[in-house]
């Protein structure tokens, strides 16, 4: 166990987060389609690798998170990813969960799956160099019920969503897996998602998020899972995106930090946020303003899209433009590092533009 929560300290060191480059194939290739690159094998090995190999990566970024298909891929020289990263200082992720499917009982609504043969995928990924992986249950927020605080309808699809059953599910599901890792050696990263989407204000998504993070721990703690051996992987909390209320990163981060001191266990080796779709500088923002608040547990980022995004559009596709792309990742990595250090200014964040 103390092997785990090295890894795990390791995870969340000062000053550090992860890169989430875990998008499925077809999620990858949506995104590269988007940017004007053919989705082909070669060219989501290729932007991996213009990730992973980034000069520097390694001052801010402690670990990256992969999907199975770059895991067992090659960088340029030869070497294995994992093996490369391991070289460059990174620590290899592995995301092992196999995505939502309609949950029996719950109408419209997802359980994350991918638990059969986990125990036998996890004991490859550890040889294969795996540190630690990651699971995401994600969780919509539907329109409030005429019980609710608010003034939507109760009549509309999905009204009330997320069931209590729904997130019991994904709580065992996110238990399970996370025992399953620790059994293998592998530090779990485990991450409910509530997602933007919708027109609720903060309050209903602080209330969601305390509901989710409540049942996960209690599963946790059923399943028996230490606590230093896990990195948690939350939603900040923010309006949704349809929502017309407007919030300072100051107000995001005390909402945030108020659910996670009453739901998360002190024991926890730390907790990284996913930016969620938010504009990238307005989740390094967010990130900033949660160091004024004391917390047991250190905070920090394991960010996909606040760390990339800007990287494939410079990149698209062009091995010409390659240095491009690794300056735009490390311009991402060091507005959120800075965001962690307390030394995050609007003239950094556009220096890089300039
Ligand atoms: P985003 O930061 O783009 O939300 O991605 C993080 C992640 O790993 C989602 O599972």
């Amino acid at each position: 166990m103390a092997d785990l929560a090295r890894t795990a300290a390791e995870m969340v060191a000062p000053g550090k987060g992860v890169l989430a480059a875990d998008e499925s194939i077809a999620t990858m290739s949506a995104r590269l389609e988007k940017a004007g690159v053919a989705p082909t094998e070669e060219h989501r090995r290729a932007y991996r690798e213009l990730l992973v190999t980034t000069p520097g990566l390694a001052r801010g970024v402690s670990g990256v998170i992969l999907c199975d298909e770059t895991f067992r891929q090659c960088v340029s020289d030869g070497r294995s990813f994992p093996d490369a990263m391991a070289r460059l200082g990174l620590l290899p992720g592995i995301k092992v969960d196999t995505g939502a499917r309609p949950l029996a009982g719950a109408p419209g609504e997802t359980v994350t799956e991918g638990l059969d043969g986990l125990r036998e995928r996890l004991a490859e990924y550890a040889a294969l160099g795996a540190r630690f992986a990651k699971w995401r249950a994600v969780i919509s927020i539907g329109p409030e019920t005429r019980y609710g605080t608010g003034t939507e309808t109760d009549t509309g699809a999905g009204a009330g969503l997320p069931s209590r059953w729904k997130v019991r599910a994904d709580a065992h599901a996110l238990a399970r897996y996370a025992a399953l890792c620790q059994e293998a050696g592998i530090v779990p990263i485990v991450e409910p998602e509530v997602l933007m989407e919708g027109s609720h204000g903060t309050a209903r998504c602080a209330a969601v998020t305390s509901e989710v993070l409540d049942e996960v721990f209690a599963e946790l703690a059923s399943a028996g899972v230490e606590l230093d051996g896990v990195v948690l992987k939350p939603n900040m909390v923010v309006p949704g995106r349809e929502s017309s209320e407007t919030v300072t990163p100051d107000e995001v981060a005390r909402a945030t930090v108020t659910v996670l001191r009453a739901a998360v266990d002190e024991r926890v080796a730390g907790i990284a946020f996913l930016s969620g779709g938010q504009r990238a500088a307005r989740a390094t923002a967010n990130l900033a303003a949660m160091r004024r608040f004391e917390t047991p547990w250190p905070l920090t980022f394991s960010f996909g899209r606040g760390l990339v995004d800007p990287a494939l559009t410079a990149w698209r596709g062009d091995p010409a433009r390659v240095a491009d792309g690794q300056r735009a990742l490390a311009h991402r990595v060091a507005c959120n590092t800075a965001a962690l250090t307390g030394t995050y200014t609007d003239a950094l964040e556009t220096a890089h533009a300039a």
